[in-house]
C-alpha cells in the first residue's frame, strides 16, 4: 500500500513487550498532539491525558490489571480520561475518546514507537484517578502502554469485508 496514512492503518499492531530504552518526551507530546486533532462533536475536545514515566508510578499500576506483565516493561503509560463537563452527548463525545485514542496508536506507530489499547484496567478506574490525584470531573477511558517495541511483525486477523456489510445497494 502506498499511501502512508493506509499504509500505518493496516501495518499498525498492538504491541505487548518493549525495550528498556525510554521514549523521548518530544514522541511522548506528539502522541497527545495527535491525540488531540481527532474530530469531536461540536469541537468540544472531551479528552484529557495523563503522562506515567516515573518507573515506581508505573509500577504501581501492575496490581491494577491482568495484564501486569505489559505494564512491568512500558516505559510510559498515557491514561486517557473523558472530562465530564465538556461532554454533550455520552454517545458522541465516548466516540471522539476512540477516535482520540486510534490516533494516538497510529501515531506511535508512525514515530516507531509500539502502543497497546489497554481497556481490562479500567475495573481500576477509581484506584488510578486516586494514584495520579485526579479530579472527579475525569472519568478514566483507556490506558495506553507505550514504549519501543521488542518483536515487530506481529499478526493479526480481521474478518473478510464481504462478512461486514449488511447492505449493499
Ligand atoms: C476497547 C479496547 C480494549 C482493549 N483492551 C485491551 C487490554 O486490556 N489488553 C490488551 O492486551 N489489549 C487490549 N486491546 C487491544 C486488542 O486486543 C487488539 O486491538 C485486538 O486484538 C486487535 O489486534 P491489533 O490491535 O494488533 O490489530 C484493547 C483494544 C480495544 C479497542
Amino acid at each position: 500500500m502506498e499511501n502512508p496514512v493506509l499504509k500505518a492503518i493496516y501495518e499498525r499492531r498492538s504491541i505487548r513487550e518493549f525495550t528498556d530504552e525510554p521514549v523521548p518526551r518530544q514522541y511522548i507530546i506528539e502522541i497527545l498532539k495527535a491525540g488531540s486533532w481527532a474530530p469531536s462533536g461540536l469541537n468540544n475536545q472531551p479528552w484529557r491525558f495523563a503522562i506515567v514515566t516515573d518507573k515506581g508510578l508505573i509500577a504501581q499500576f501492575e496490581p491494577l490489571t491482568k495484564y501486569k506483565r505489559i505494564i512491568q516493561c512500558a516505559q510510559c503509560l498515557l491514561p486517557v480520561f473523558i472530562s465530564k463537563k465538556t461532554m454533550y452527548h455520552t454517545v458522541k463525545d465516548h466516540q471522539a475518546i476512540g477516535a482520540c485514542l486510534q490516533n494516538m496508536l497510529l501515531c506511535a506507530h508512525a514515530l516507531g514507537l509500539g502502543a497497546v489499547w489497554l481497556g481490562e484496567i479500567l475495573k481500576s478506574a477509581e484506584e488510578i484517578k486516586r494514584l495520579l490525584g485526579l479530579s472527579d470531573d475525569l472519568e478514566l477511558m483507556a490506558v495506553i502502554a507505550l514504549g519501543w517495541p521488542a518483536r515487530r511483525n506481529q499478526k493479526s486477523k480481521r474478518y473478510p469485508i464481504d462478512e461486514l456489510i449488511v447492505f449493499d445497494g
